[in-house]
């Protein structure tokens, strides 16, 4: 979603600002903009599409050392040049007059209302955005100061956001602001910079300072004074990120999700180090702040996430309740807190997230809070929103994800639970052999995975044949289902293909009737328990004329036009490796398409509004 970039030092503000954009462009927008204010005056340029667009629209020569840059995700108002951000307002009463600019990123909810007053203010409005309502109130603000002005104008927004304000009347400072959307100051040498994302800083400092909800500063070129909302100030230091600037880059992949998957055998490496207590088969986890007393006080495990992230909370219940007999189970945050949840002391709440930042999630993260209850966090962003404020956590350690579809992080998140119940069985009945086999599973999933990755024609060769379906069906039974429903997921995000999760066992209950030669199936099918009635499910799919395409194992013979397999891991986990070639096909669908596949349409890498 939106992104927010700023610059104030030595340095001509004007490529940093438009090198941050670049790196934010992965969050999906739909325009962007900078102001720069130089020697001569404050310049700003804005245009519709992408970073490079405006790059184009740019005047040969826009010198200045201070600056502002968004790339905008269209809420209120359609994508358009007078609706790009940064949004401005004039002081033409000042001598020489002067003009506040403001980026923003989050949704003002009293924006109609405070429009209104301004227009019947006799305010000239030059967009529909709730941005442009933000800086006129600044510009209008009785105070003395610039701080003054922010303070009495967020003091007067409900909403949330993170703003950057940028004032030709103060040319020595920008002036920031948070409530609800991600904000961070990259500290320099002599120099400071401004993101809603680390990705934006990461190539000129690795020093930042996150913004809490509530939390403004002004940032100088010589540095930073972080206040709250009472101008009380807050001390802070800059933390180091591990970001580094290379994980950013392509290198010799095609696409972001491409290099994403690929990746995963060295990622999950990294992830499971100094994890593993083979000695107690255990997992050591010591950032969820929980001891094996605590551990064992929970009764019940309730996982809350978005999206793809929701789907690897069904597959970490169904781990939870394998491993440690504890009834767990996953709903989409995004409903969590509007059904007034009941928080039970005894229950372990779960937030999982890549981003950290989605909205939905950190707001179902506040209801459990806020009502009492204990909430772990499984994120990969380190130091972001969710991840500060759970009572504790896993983090997963992917690294940077750019590709709005989620790959390695849903695998990480899915080893993630199985980290996690692995620690939750081992202090209740889980036997040391069980939790041996465990271990020794994790273990082994990077090596398999590296297996499943190179092995990769069977995949290619299905998704081709998927990627000229107008619909298809993935199917999944009990452990394998959250593994379909993310196959569909994935299929549907980036292929734009109608493709729709069932459990095998529903079919016979409705979804049977769309079956036909036209309709193939992506099966699910692992060598366990249940391995029989798949197969008489499948027979019902292929007696119907339908296609199947199977995900299985080694060995296991089905009635399939195509059969991929992966190698076994313990029962409990093969859900993780059949996932993989689900991530494969949607790709190559895409591919063999000609679609967008790091950037599809109508989709943000991280949802940082409700
Ligand atoms: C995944 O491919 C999706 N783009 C989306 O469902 C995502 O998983 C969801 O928005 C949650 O994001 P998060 O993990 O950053 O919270």
């Amino acid at each position: 979603m939106c992104g927010i970039v700023g610059y104030i030092g030595g340095q001509a503000a004007t490529p940093i600002l438009i090198d941050g954009l670049t790196q934010l462009e992965y969050r999906g927008y739909d325009s962007a903009g900078i102001a720069v204010l130089g020697p001569t005056g404050a310049r700003r340029v804005r245009s519709v599409g992408r970073v490079r667009e405006l790059e184009a629209a740019l005047p040969k020569r826009l010198a200045g050392k201070v600056g502002i840059g968004h790339t905008r995700w269209a809420t209120h108002g359609a994508p358009s040049e007078a609706n790009a951000h940064p949004q401005a307002a004039d002081r033409s009463t000042d001598a020489p007059p002067t003009t506040v600019f403001v980026v923003h990123n989050g949704i003002i909810d009293n924006a109609r209302a405070l429009r209104a007053a301004l227009e019947a203010d006799g305010v000239e409005l030059t967009s529909d955005t709730d941005t442009e309502a933000i800086a006129h109130l600044i510009a209008r603000a009785d105070a003395d100061t610039l701080e003054e002005a922010v303070l009495a104008t967020i003091a007067r927004l409900t909403g949330t956001y993170a703003l950057a304000v940028l004032d030709t009347a103060h040319p020595d400072r920008i002036v920031v602001a948070r409530n609800g959307s991600p904000l961070i100051l990259g500290v320099g040498d002599r120099e400071m910079f401004i993101a809603s994302d680390a990705s934006a800083v990461v190539r000129h400092t690795s020093q930042v300072v996150h913004l809490d909800d509530g939390e403004c500063a002004t940032v100088t070129a010589g540095g930073f004074h972080l206040f709250t909302a009472d101008a009380q100030h807050v001390g802070k230091a800059a933390t180091t990120i591990t970001m580094t600037a290379d994980e950013l880059e392509l290198g010799d992949h095609q696409h972001f999700m491409l290099k994403e998957i690929l990746e995963q055998p060295q990622s999950l490496e990294r992830m499971l180090t100094g994890r593993l207590d083979e000695r107690f088969a255990t997992a050591r986890l010591d950032g969820l702040n929980l001891d094996p007393q605590a551990l064992r006080r929970f009764r019940r495990v309730k996982i809350l996430g978005c999206g793809s992230a929701y789907y690897m909370g069904q597959l970490g219940a169904q781990l939870i309740e394998d491993l440690a007999r504890v009834p767990a189970d996953a709903e989409p945050a995004s409903e969590f807190r509007y059904r007034n949840p009941i928080i039970e002391p005894e229950t372990l709440y779960v937030a999982v997230s890549q981003s950290g930042e989605t909205a939905d999630t950190a707001f179902a993260v506040q209801e459990v809070k806020r009502k009492g209850g204990t909430i772990v966090g499984l994120v990969n962003v380190v130091g972001s929103t969710i991840a500060r404020e759970v009572d504790g956590g896993i983090y997963l350690h992917a690294g940077p994800e750019v590709a709005v579809a989620s790959t390695k992080a849903n695998t990480h998140m899915a080893v993630g639970f199985a980290l996690l119940a692995l620690a939750l069985g081992r202090v209740r009945d889980l036997s040391i052999t069980d939790g041996t086999r465990i271990v020794k599973a994790l273990k082994e999933l990077p090596r398999q995975i590296g297996e499943i990755v190179a092995d990769g024609d069977k995949v290619v060769e299905a998704a081709e044949l998927l990627a000229h379906a107008p619909s298809l069906f993935f199917v999944g039974r009990v452990r394998g289902y959250p593994t379909a429903r993310e196959g569909a997921q994935k299929f549907k995000e980036i292929s734009y293909r109608h493709a729709e999760a069932y459990q095998t066992s529903e079919l016979k209950h409705g979804p049977l009737a769309l079956i036909s030669p036209e309709l193939p199936t992506v099966a699910i099918v692992p060598d366990d328990e249940l391995l029989d009635r798949n197969i008489g499910a499948l027979h019902e799919i292929s007696a119907r004329g339908g296609e199947i395409i199977a995900i299985t194992h080694d060995g296991v013979e089905l009635d399939a036009r195509l059969t991929i397999t992966v190698p076994r891991s313990a029962p409990e986990l093969d859900p993780i490796l059949l996932m993989i070639p689900t991530q494969l096909l949607a790709y190559h669908a895409a591919l063999a398409l000609g679609e967008n596949i790091d950037k599809p349409r109508n989709l943000a890498k991280s949802v940082t509004v409700e």
